[in-house]
């Protein structure tokens, strides 16, 4: 774990009005095409994701090929949420507001979080409570790619490079500290046209 501090600024965004504003028109759209939601589907297939499951930062799909036994998506826009076809279920919360993800201690089995976590200005606390809702053995799995809404992505992530952005969310697991080392990985083919999909995914921590 790194005893630096981020830098100063790290985590400005250009539009420091309340995320609900922004996210209030739904927006019932695709943020990655359709090959780079294809390897999202096939990673959380290839991980096995089951069960009780969170879609963190989620809106009116959730990529999977075979939706969980339980899934809870938690985002900003409630019509989006209850466009969500895959859900059973979904909570209406500002991460940025407040860090603390609102589900029980040990209550799901794995946590999913599609390109979005360029959005979290508490990244760290916010890694921090997925691990307590998480079972133990249970995983958090984050994809990302180069595209986002400028203004409210921090500026950390807007200079990093692609694998700058992959070496942050792993330093967001290390910082953490409840999380096994995380693996990293490029999920669509080097020099492929179209959204580059990174994933970085771990496993809470035993204890
Ligand atoms: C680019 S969209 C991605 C949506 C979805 N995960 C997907 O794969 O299409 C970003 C999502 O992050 C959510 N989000 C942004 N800021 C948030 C915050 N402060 N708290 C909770 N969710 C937030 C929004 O509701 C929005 O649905």
């Amino acid at each position: 774990m790194s005893a630096e501090p981020f830098p100063p600024g790290f985590f400005d965004r250009l539009d420091t009005g309340p995320d609900p504003i922004f996210y209030a028109p739904p927006r019932l759209v695709l943020h990655l095409d359709d090959h780079a939601v294809a390897a999202v589907g096939d990673l959380y297939e290839e991980l096995e994701i089951e069960g009780d499951v969170l879609d963190l930062m989620g809106s009116w799909v959730s990529h999977f090929r075979r939706a969980p036994r339980h899934l809870t998506v938690l985002g900003l826009n409630a019509q989006e949420l209850d466009a969500n076809g895959q859900a059973t279920d979904s909570v209406v919360h500002d991460l940025n507001l407040d860090p603390r993800v609102p589900l029980p201690t040990g209550s799901q089995d794995a946590v999913v979080c599609c390109v979005s976590v360029d959005y979290l200005v508490h990244p760290v606390e916010v890694f921090t409570d997925v691990a307590r809702v998480l079972r133990p053995g249970g995983l958090f799995v984050c994809t990302f790619s180069n595209r986002c809404f400028p203004t409210k992505a921090i500026r950390g992530w807007l200079h990093a490079t692609e694998d700058g952005r992959c070496r942050l969310v792993t330093e967001y697991f290390a910082r953490a500290g409840c999380w096994d080392e995380p693996v990293v990985d490029r999920r669509t083919p080097t020099g492929h046209p179209g959204d580059p999909l990174y994933a970085a995914w771990a496993r809470r921590s035993p204890g």
